[in-house]
């Protein structure tokens, strides 16, 4: 019997990018340093040396890459916003020449018939409030929540989805606890605090909406199902704390408004003690949840790994990506199944989804074939609809990226697009996986069925 993988009426098909990784020019029009600006810069943190300085040229080039997106077919697309472009110190003085950038986006994209999703911290966070501690100082809650209302007062109405942050997890895992991401830290004392300072922003990033907004407001999370890998005591322990480390970590204070208690035992003396009063600005109500979703990891007990004393099993005769991660579309089902469970039935979106393949140089004219990435698409797509089946109120999906770009410290060695980029002359073409995608978005899900 054929299966039919037609998508709900009205669900949205989309693509993700963020600001840092495609615009380019990050000081232009009066923008102040972020501290990706100052990490990429900064000797030996970037593979290659790449920074963020052309990138995609989207700031320059973003009406031709509305096309590309218009090309697609795409509902949405889902971008971020540079902190640093709009109010150059972080707080108090507004550019207005970085604001008006993203106007011509928004506008651009109206034009097109492209719901603009815009994420307003993506982990770019301006140099000067690092210089004040970042996300250390409690403070940046309310700096958050003053660079969200100036967002909202200029562009509300015209951007109907908004989220806070994306994937908190990566900003203090990657930022603060193992220094591979700006702002480059390494303490386990940090970590935490960072944390709770980002769902406390995100909390204020709320409030501040619902006291002017019209529309939806929501936050992001990556979330990556971890799996036991052997039945044993320890290996089971492992796998609770490896996943409330990552995914409960920011979900819970979020939703929940409280942390689990693996955190405790991860962090030890470490954990700080948090005002019972923060989880109310922490908990607030969110009108959908976006889920970054890439891969799993399969878990087990490794007492030698800091501070987590778990660590991830590879697994035999399964398709690695290129960044390392295990192509395993069951688990966005169960991640999507298990956030219904444990946090109720919030409308959800796949915020981003995606693979970095190798994809071989082409020459004119020729279609640049990326079987493994089509595949990774397909399958997950499936995955999908499987979830939806399973009563999970998934209201769309943006993949992971539009194009190529800056992979942060990966710099541009990892190609994650729908559209290849040749950086030296920054034509873009479609690969096949772009061809499929918007097959899939024209028959809203059909041409999936077998
Ligand atoms: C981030 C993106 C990143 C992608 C692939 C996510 O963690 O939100 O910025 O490029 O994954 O690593």
């Amino acid at each position: 019997m054929t299966r039919s993988y037609r998508f709900p009426e009205g669900f949205l098909w989309g693509a993700a990018t963020s600001a840092y990784q495609i615009e380019g020019s990050p000081l232009a029009d009066g923008a102040g340093p972020s501290i990706w600006e100052r990490f990429a810069h900064t000797p030996g943190m970037m593979v290659g040396g790449d920074t963020g300085d052309i990138a995609c040229d989207h700031y320059n080039r973003y009406k031709g890459d509305v096309q590309l997106m218009k090309a697609l077919g795409l509902h949405g697309y889902r971008f971020s916003v540079a902190w640093a472009r709009v109010l150059p110190e972080g707080t108090g003085r507004i550019n207005d020449k970085g604001l008006d950038f993203y106007k011509r986006l928004v506008d651009e994209l109206l034009e097109n018939g492209i719901a603009p999703n815009a994420t307003l911290f993506h982990w770019d966070m301006p140099a000067a409030l690092d210089d004040r501690g970042g996300w250390l100082n409690r403070d940046s809650a309310h700096w958050f929540a003053e660079y969200a209302e100036v967002m909202f007062k200029a562009l509300d109405g015209r951007v109907q989805r908004w989220a806070t942050l994306n994937e908190p997890w990566v900003v203090t895992d990657g930022g603060y606890l193992h220094g591979a991401l700006a702002p480059g830290h390494r303490s386990k004392y940090e970590a935490p605090i960072a944390a709770h300072n980002l769902m406390r922003a995100s909390g204020a990033g709320i409030q501040a909406y619902r006291a002017h907004g019209k529309h939806e407001i929501g936050v992001v999370f990556n979330i990556e199902p971890k799996y036991p890998h052997s039945q044993s005591p320890e290996d089971l322990a492992a796998t609770r704390r490896a996943h409330a480390y990552m995914n409960e970590q920011f979900a819970d204070p979020a939703l929940l408004g409280s942390y689990p208690p693996e955190l405790k035992e991860i962090f030890g003396d470490a954990w700080p003690d948090f005002p019972v009063d923060d989880f109310k600005l922490t908990r607030q109500k969110v009108d959908f949840v976006g889920i970054n979703y890439y891969t799993r990891a399969v878990v087990k007990n490794d007492p030698a790994q800091y501070p987590l004393k778990a660590s991830p099993v590879r697994q035999p005769n399964k398709t690695y990506t290129e960044t390392g991660w295990e192509v395993f579309e069951q688990g966005l089902t169960d991640t999507l199944t298990w956030f219904k469970d444990r946090y109720g039935d919030i409308p959800l979106y796949i915020t981003e989804n995606g693979s970095a393949f190798y994809d071989a140089p082409v020459a004119e004219g020729d279609v640049l074939d990326d079987p493994l990435r089509t595949s990774y698409l397909r399958k997950h797509l499936k995955a999908l609809h499987k979830a939806i089946d399973a009563g999970v109120n998934l209201k769309g999906y943006y993949a992971w990226s539009l194009m190529d770009n800056l992979e942060w410290s990966l710099g541009f060695s990892k190609r994650f697009g729908l559209y290849h980029v040749d950086f030296a002359t920054q034509k873009r073409t479609p690969k096949a996986t772009a061809k499929l995608y918007a097959k899939v978005i024209e028959s809203n899900g059909t041409v999936l069925d077998d």
